[in-house]
C-alpha cells in the first residue's frame, strides 16, 4: 500500500458490537487473572527506574515507532513519558532525532499492555496522561475480543486515572471504547470527529494524508 493511500477499516460492523455490554460487565465482574510474564515486570520496572516518583505520569500505550512519546516528552518536559510497544522491530526503527537529542524524560520499553496496564494499577499508579492512539482495529465482527473495549483488561485503563484519549480511523472502535468506558464510569462519554493538522503519529498522518476522518475521545478520569 503506497503512502497517503491507505484505507479507513471495512468490516460488516456498522456500529457498537451487540456483545461489547454483555463482554464489558462480565468483565468487571471477574477481574482478569491471567498470570503476568516476567519480561513484563522487567519491563515495568524499566520504565520506571528514570522516574523520580514526583513527575506526572503520561503512557503512550502501543506508541509504535514511538515519535508520538518523543514529541510528548518535548511538549511536557516536567512529565515521566512512558512508550510501550510489543514490537521490538517497531521500537528500534530509526527515530527522527539523533539518539542525542532525545528527550530525556522518556522511555522505551516492550511490553505487552495486557501485563502492563495491570502492573501500574497494581502498583497504584496513576497517570497524567494516557494516549492509545490508532490502536489495530480488528473490524472482523468475530474479533470483537481483540478489541481493548471488549479484552478482559479493558476496566484496569480506567483505574490508571488522568486523561485518557484514544484516537482511530475507525469510528466504531472510538464509539465501543467509549460505550465500554460508560459502562465502567457510569457516566457519559463524548467522542468525535478532529482535525490533525499536526500529526502526534506516523498513522495519523498516512490516515490524514489520505483524506480520511479522524475520530477521538478524551475523557478525564479524575473529572
Ligand atoms: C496501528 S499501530 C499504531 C502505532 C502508533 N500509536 C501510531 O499511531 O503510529 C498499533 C501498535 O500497537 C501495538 N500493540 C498492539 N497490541 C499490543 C499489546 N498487546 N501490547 C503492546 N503493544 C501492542 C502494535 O505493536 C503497534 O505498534
Amino acid at each position: 500500500m503506497s503512502y497517503a493511500n491507505s484505507r479507513i477499516p471495512t468490516s460488516a460492523q456498522q456500529g457498537v458490537h451487540e456483545q461489547l455490554a454483555a463482554r464489558v460487565r462480565t468483565h468487571l465482574a471477574h477481574p482478569f487473572k491471567k498470570p503476568i510474564a516476567d519480561y513484563n515486570r522487567a519491563a515495568c520496572a524499566a520504565a520506571l527506574a528514570g522516574w523520580d516518583g514526583r513527575a506526572p505520569l503520561i503512557l503512550d500505550a502501543g506508541c509504535g515507532v514511538g515519535h508520538s512519546t518523543i514529541e510528548l516528552a518535548r511538549a511536557c518536559p516536567e512529565h515521566w513519558v512512558i512508550g510501550v510497544d510489543q514490537s521490538e522491530d517497531r521500537l528500534q526503527r530509526r527515530k527522527p532525532y539523533p539518539a542525542a537529542l532525545l528527550p530525556t524524560n522518556m522511555v522505551f520499553v516492550r511490553a505487552d499492555l495486557v501485563d502492563f496496564w495491570r502492573l501500574l494499577a497494581d502498583a497504584g499508579l496513576r497517570l497524567a496522561r494516557h494516549y492509545i492512539l490508532y490502536p489495530n482495529p480488528w473490524p472482523k465482527i468475530g474479533h470483537l475480543g481483540r478489541r481493548w473495549p471488549a479484552h478482559p483488561v479493558f476496566p484496569y485503563i480506567p483505574q490508571l486515572g488522568g486523561v485518557l484519549e484514544c484516537r482511530s480511523n475507525w469510528p466504531v472502535y472510538v464509539a465501543e471504547f467509549a460505550a465500554a468506558l460508560e459502562l465502567v464510569l457510569g457516566r457519559t462519554v463524548a467522542w468525535g470527529e478532529f482535525l490533525a493538522p499536526q500529526a502526534l503519529t506516523p498513522f495519523e498522518r498516512k490516515y490524514r494524508d489520505s483524506g480520511q476522518t479522524l475520530y477521538r475521545l478524551v475523557v478525564d478520569l479524575d473529572g
